[in-house]
């Protein structure tokens, strides 16, 4: 920051960080101190004449604040929205002074061109992006945590060689990229070499470098509308699209994994999405309907089968679940209807349980507690339930020993 403040004449810079990270406020003021000890920031720097302070302010928790715009407006003291950039902030930004703003990482890369110079750092990358890129790994992976890895890495690399791949043996199913106005990637792009461009022609982004690894187990129209809960929440409000439009589309979504999907609901999520990524005010209602469209584009299947068979794919969605127990299975050890909260189970010690359907509230601690070597309740979706037994066929009869 100090290069980049020297370089356009600045004397002021500010790092903006969330309070909810207080290790990263931490450690950054203790940076600062460090810095201003050894002469490295504060008044005639090293010697130099220049000067350059460095003030952190702790962002009060608004998803909308890391737009640039938005946070600028939140620097200054006011509420944190966007403005229309007919004005760039390097014409008028802060104090509405010409600025500079970029990403703590983006900052760091410059001192180590500076002495490397731009060979070493463009021998890393692609075409299009060069250097490398920080990701935090998160999700259903081994090895979470922040890993740098030169841009035009394979997805597949980082997930597998570097995250360890899946646990539990399950199977990958998609990646959402970019933070939660990302998109997500299937399978079949695994391939896919991290940079700018590709993730964006894919239907996602870079961001700031989120990286969330979804298994078999996920639904993926519930993961749009997860995304699409968040940001309708962050939505600042100001403008229509975001507003209004983000809101109608958690609706629908909502409705959706809820089993109550209609007719022609895809096409207004559509509508309803394009109009947000053309006429939003800032980048984060024209980014909001990623989580949708891409979710569309790769797994449109599960969209028409939660909307026209009632069936979530994954079986995940609440509603869309049915606990049923095969009595062919079911060893009457009372484990499921201890535990069950709703006490919907019926049975008893030599007597076959059933779920009743009524009481069931579909937590699925039945499935999760049933020893894995009965396997006997199971799971359906979009199938009828089967009627249970008659009375007289539940008891199981121990057989007498010798
Ligand atoms: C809604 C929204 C949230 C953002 N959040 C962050 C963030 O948390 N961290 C970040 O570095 N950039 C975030 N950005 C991007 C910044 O506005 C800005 O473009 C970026 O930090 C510029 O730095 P760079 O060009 O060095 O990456 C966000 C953008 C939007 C629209």
């Amino acid at each position: 920051m100090t290069l980049g403040a020297y370089a356009i004449g600045s004397h002021e810079g500010y790092i903006y960080v969330r309070q909810e990270y207080p290790l990263a406020v931490e450690n950054v003021l203790l940076t600062i101190k460090k810095a201003e000890e050894y002469g490295f920031l504060g008044k005639n720097i090293l010697g130099s004449g220049f000067d350059f302070k460095v003030i952190v302010h702790q962002g009060a928790g608004a998803f909308v604040c890391g737009e640039s715009t938005a946070l600028m407006t939140a620097l200054e003291g006011r509420v944190g929205e966007p403005r229309p950039k007919y004005i760039r902030s390097n014409i008028k930004g802060l104090w509405e002074k010409p600025s500079v703003l970029n990403n703590v990482e983006t900052w760091a890369n410059v001192p180590l061109i500076i002495n490397k110079g731009a060979d070493w750092f463009t021998q890393y990358g692609t075409e299009g992006s060069k250097g490398t890129k920080i990701f935090s790994l998160v999700g259903k992976i081994v090895n979470t945590g922040l890993v740098e890895v030169p841009m035009g890495m394979p997805l597949k690399d980082i997930i597998y060689k570097i995250g360890g791949g899946i646990p539990g043996g399950k199977k990958f199913k998609a990646v959402q990229t970019g933070g939660p106005s990302g998109g997500c990637i299937p399978e079949e792009l695994l391939d896919l070499p991290v940079g700018f461009d590709e993730l964006t022609k894919a239907g996602s982004m870079m961001g700031s470098g989120g990286m969330i690894v979804m298994d078999e187990d996920t639904c993926m129209v519930d993961v749009a509308r997860y995304f699409i809960a968040f940001l309708t929440d962050e939505s600042c409000g100001k403008c229509v699209p975001c507003r209004e439009g983000l809101r109608q589309m958690l609706k629908i979504l909502t409705r959706i994994t809820e089993g109550e999907g209609r007719e022609g609901d895809i096409e207004l999520l559509k509508d309803l999405a394009l109009t947000a990524k053309e006429a939003a005010l800032c980048a984060l209602g024209k980014s909001a309907p990623n989580p949708f469209l891409s979710t569309l584009r790769y797994f449109e299947d599960e969209y028409e089968a939660h909307i026209k068979e009632n069936r979530c794919p994954a079986l995940s969605c609440k509603e869309l679940t049915v606990y049923t127990i095969d009595p062919a299975k079911c060893k009457a050890c009372m484990i499921c209807a201890r535990k069950c909260p709703a006490d919907a189970i019926d049975g008893g010690k030599n007597k076959i349980h059933i779920v009743d359907q009524n009481k069931c509230t579909k937590c699925g601690t039945c499935y999760e507690v049933c020893p894995s070597r009965f396997g006997a309740v199971t799971r359906i979706s979009g199938e009828p339930v089967p009627d249970p037994i008659p009375e007289e066929e539940r008891i199981i009869r121990k057989k007498k020993k010798k």
